[in-house]
């Protein structure tokens, strides 16, 4: 079997371990494995080299995606999506691995209309936003990297008894948000699944400064129905009648070596989405759902939405407390 494998959209830590897998398994099932440079736009622009056990050596441990990432807007149109299909035919492939975020599931649904090789798709996002595995790879490694700077905060924090707001990633979801604020004893969490108001957050820290807490952290996700952590800590500054300090983490959060929990999942959902082609599944997303490997069908990872740990969320003003 001759397989094609891509990463796109954001990057997220343990992509490379991820192609690692699928290239040495791959390779060692008898199958010709093919990396795919530039995401999506790679294959349009036949950036498209074979690879062998060899290549993704000393990748493992590393941040990134050494096959280099892209958001492709030709590849978004339906003669993109043709040509691709058309390329990966002439060239011989049967089946194609992409690995990324609800962009590239999106993108694996469209070629499905015009290609008929085998598709699959290996959740790599740091935002863990797709439904069909319990973790996206990069997740637990993106937790890790935000909570360092929190705890760091934190410190600085309570030498001023301040009020600090975090901004993390999550455009469209809160679980870095949620994770980290729950890890990190934040007295607040905003994030785009729940609605909280101005008058509210004002409540929580007031009362939080009312208990003797020596510091008050509030965690923002990026995505947040009330706006950034600046306009946020703006409002609330002029609320509760002190000046709120705001940390935006931004990209660090994405970058650096990935956690053992982040490469182990690469490794098992690469080696899976082989075993899977092989024995003829393929058309979805490949996934760790409650300690199983699953697939699921494109389409679901993005119409369905994976719920936050809600017996968790309705602890947090008491683990606040
Ligand atoms: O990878 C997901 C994500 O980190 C989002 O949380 C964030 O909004 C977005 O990517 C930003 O990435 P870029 O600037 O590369 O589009």
């Amino acid at each position: 079997m001759k397989i094609a494998v891509l990463t796109s959209g954001g990057d997220a830590p343990a992509m490379n371990a991820a192609i690692r897998a699928i290239t040495r398994v791959g390779i060692h099932r008898n199958c010709e494995v093919y990396g795919v440079f530039g995401g999506f736009q790679g294959i349009l622009d036949q950036q498209i080299h074979e690879l062998n056990s060899r290549s993704v050596s000393r990748i493992l441990h590393r941040g990134g995606t050494f096959l280099t990432t892209g958001r492709s807007e030709e590849f978004k149109t339906e003669t993109g999506q043709k040509k691709a299909a058309k390329i990966l035919t002439d060239r011989g492939f049967d089946a194609l691995i992409a690995i990324g975020g609800d962009g590239t599931m999106r993108g694996l649904a469209a070629l499905s209309q015009h290609w008929n090789g085998k598709l699959i798709g290996l959740p790599g996002t740091i935002d863990n936003d797709l439904y069909g595995t319990d973790y996206t790879i990069g997740f637990d490694t993106a937790v890790n990297n935000a909570l360092e700077a929190l705890d760091k905060i934190r410190d600085t924090a309570e030498a001023f008894s301040r009020t600090f707001l975090v901004e993390v990633m999550g455009r469209h979801a809160g679980f870095i948000a949620f994770h980290v604020g729950v890890a990190t004893g934040a007295s607040a969490i905003l994030m785009p699944e729940t609605r909280t108001t101005i008058e509210e957050l004002a409540q929580t820290v007031m009362k939080a400064k009312e208990r003797a807490k020596s510091s008050v952290l509030v965690v923002v996700a990026e995505g947040d129905e009330l706006g950034n952590a600046d306009t946020i800590g703006k409002a609330l500054s002029v609320r509760i009648g002190e000046k709120c300090r705001v940390s935006v983490l931004g990209y660090i959060q994405r970058g650096g070596n990935p956690t053992h929990f982040d490469r182990l999942l690469a490794t098992k959902l690469g080696a899976f989405s082989i075993e899977c082609l092989l024995s003829g599944q393929s058309g979805g997303l490949v996934g760790e759902v409650n300690g199983e490997l699953v697939m699921t069908p494109f389409e679901e990872t993005w119409t369905k939405k994976k719920p936050l740990d809600q017996w968790l969320l309705g602890l947090l003003s008491e683990l606040s407390s």
